[in-house]
């Protein structure tokens, strides 16, 4: 007889919504205020973006302190804070090495769990929640907190308006429980991709492995400082973003079997709200049911679906029954969507 697998999956099991919480640090950054330290303006950033302002650590606060704030109200949130695992996605750990995640684990009094960085820059979110629910489903973990954090303010090259000031800094974090594929809040399934050949689009060029080993060759040239800062080609990416979060959301809803006209809510990778409307108008879906909270906060990476969906439920907007889709892109390139029926919970 053969031996059964430790990690089999039982039918019907699936990785379900239990908490949600959000963490934004205080300070305020306007777009009034950026135009006092760069050649820019509030009607550019507007009109090009739909970003009015943002919020910025102060210094000495990294991604860590973030997460662990987004992190306890989830933990809040889910009524328990008995997680298994915790996943953090972000492209600003704390140090390059060790993760960022066992740190936050242990803050938050998760001793001992098992906890690992995604990094998948803006689709870090999506690609974390498809983890976790592989761990579920597997039978690696029966609870999961997966957060994204990010302090973009931290790599933004303060001499780049065509970056600055588009990111902002925060967190987002959600507690996924095993459960039954047939409830409210069961994630329905998971579209992932990427396309290593685009890398260069938007890219952290230095204080990697590949930069490191070539300054180490004899008469290597010195590094640019300019490259221990996040760049981005925002032209190319607008039209990729566009193509490609539209294909991975079709493909989503082709999986749970939804037409476009169904969905309650897009909660799109809040990056700009042109790339959003233009989304929803290739979905065939009315561009009132696209979430937007990057009015406020800005792009904030890996947080930002989270936050968008936080900010959501807090307006009274996303109840309990909806059925939300979610997608992103971001860099590496990277996509991603899924999508679940918004259950009864409390968000903190
Ligand atoms: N303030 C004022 N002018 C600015 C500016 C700023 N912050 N940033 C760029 N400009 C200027 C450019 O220099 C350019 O001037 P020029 O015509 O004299 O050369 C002009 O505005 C247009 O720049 P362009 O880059 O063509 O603008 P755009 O319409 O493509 O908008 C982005 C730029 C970055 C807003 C847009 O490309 C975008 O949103 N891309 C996707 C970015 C993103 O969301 N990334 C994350 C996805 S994961």
């Amino acid at each position: 007889m053969e031996a059964p697998l430790t990690h089999a999956s039982p039918p019907g099991r699936a990785a379900v919504l239990a908490g949600l919480g959000t963490y934004v640090p205080p300070r305020v950054v306007t777009n009034e205020d950026l135009s006092l330290t760069m050649d820019t303006s509030d009607e550019w950033i507007r009109t090009r973006t739909g970003i009015t302002q943002r919020h910025w650590a102060d210094p000495g606060t990294a991604t860590g302190d973030l997460a662990v704030a987004a992190g306890e109200r989830a933990l809040k949130s889910a009524g328990s804070d008995a997680v298994d695992l915790v996943v953090l996605a972000t492209t600003t750990p704390d140090h390059p090495c060790p993760a960022t995640a066992p740190e936050v684990a242990s803050r938050l009094g998760l001793q001992n769990v098992a906890a690992y960085d995604i990094a998948a820059v803006c689709s870090g979110f999506v690609y974390g929640l498809a983890s976790a629910a592989g761990a579920i489903a597997a039978g690696i973990a029966e609870r999961v907190l997966v957060i994204g954090a990010e302090t973009y303010s931290t790599i933004l090259n303060p001499d780049d308006r065509t970056t600055s000031v588009i990111f902002g800094d925060g967190a987002g974090a959600v507690v996924l429980r095993a459960g039954d594929a047939t409830e409210p809040g069961a994630l329905l399934g998971h579209d992932l991709g990427s396309d290593g050949s685009l890398k260069d689009l938007i890219i952290v060029p230095g204080g990697g492995s590949r930069q490191r080993s070539a300054a180490a060759a004899p008469g290597a040239p010195e590094p640019d400082p300019a490259d221990a800062y996040f760049s981005m080609q925002g032209k190319p990416v607008f039209r990729h973003a566009v193509t490609r979060m539209a294909a991975s959301s079709q493909a989503m809803l082709d999986r749970a079997g939804w037409p476009a006209e169904s969905v309650d809510w897009f909660v799109g990778h809040q990056a700009n709200v042109r790339i959003l409307h233009a989304v929803a108008d290739q979905l065939g879906m009315p561009r009132d049911r696209t979430v937007v909270n990057l009015d406020r906060v800005g792009n904030t990476s890996a947080a930002s679906i989270p936050l968008a969906l936080s900010d959501a439920v807090a307006a009274g907007r996303i109840t309990p029954g909806d059925r939300v889709l979610m997608s992103a892109f971001g860099g590496g390139v990277t996509w991603g969507s899924t999508a679940l029926v918004w259950p009864d919970i409390d968000a903190n």
